[in-house]
């Protein structure tokens, strides 16, 4: 699978099903099928992510709401981590964000996740916050990460 191209596309309705086994693999409170069409209803709801050979390899979902966008959640597949797949998709998924005139990102992450921390940080997220307790399944706490859009270079 390592050798094929990587698609990115804007998924949809139609993929909710691989994007439920997806979370299943990545999360201990993965998102399910409601949740995501619920979300797919809405207008400011996006999912965006990378195919390889028909299957999903990453994905990021995300709001955007007039000139901010929240990233939600980003993963990868297990066995394709630390390959550069999720840095090239916040890579190109920031560059959108950016030509749709959006100035700010934000998002929280776990404390104890420091995979994702350095990846968000490589971007130039910024933490700003805390939030204390704020995961339900453990009562960790939750990094508030932000943004300056207009920092990050045109292409890279
Ligand atoms: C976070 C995640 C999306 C990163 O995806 P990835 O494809 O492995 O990331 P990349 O290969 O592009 O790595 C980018 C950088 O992230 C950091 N990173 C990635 N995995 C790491 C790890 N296990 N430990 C420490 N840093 C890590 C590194 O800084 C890395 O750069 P480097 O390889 O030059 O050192 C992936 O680990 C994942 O799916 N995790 C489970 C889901 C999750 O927790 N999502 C975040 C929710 S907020």
């Amino acid at each position: 699978m390592s050798d094929e191209i990587c698609e990115f596309e804007r998924f949809g309705m139609d993929d909710i099903d691989a994007l439920v086994e997806l979370e299943r693999e990545c999360f201990s409170h993965p998102w399910g099928a409601e949740q995501f069409r619920l979300g797919l209803e809405n207008k400011v709801f996006h999912v965006f992510g990378l195919r390889r050979a028909g299957v999903i390899v990453a994905y990021c979902s995300m709001y955007i709401i007039v000139d901010e966008a929240e990233v939600l959640n980003i993963a990868v597949r297990p066995e394709l981590r630390r390959q550069g797949l999720g840095s090239r998709l916040l890579r190109i998924v920031l560059q959108i964000c950016r030509k749709m005139g959006i100035h700010n990102a934000r998002l929280e992450v776990r404390v104890s996740n420091v995979a994702a921390r350095n990846l968000y940080a490589n971007f130039g997220f910024e933490q700003v916050g805390i939030r204390t307790g704020y995961y339900p399944d453990t009562g960790e706490d939750a990094l508030l990460m932000t943004l300056d859009m207009d920092k990050i270079p045109e292409r890279g």
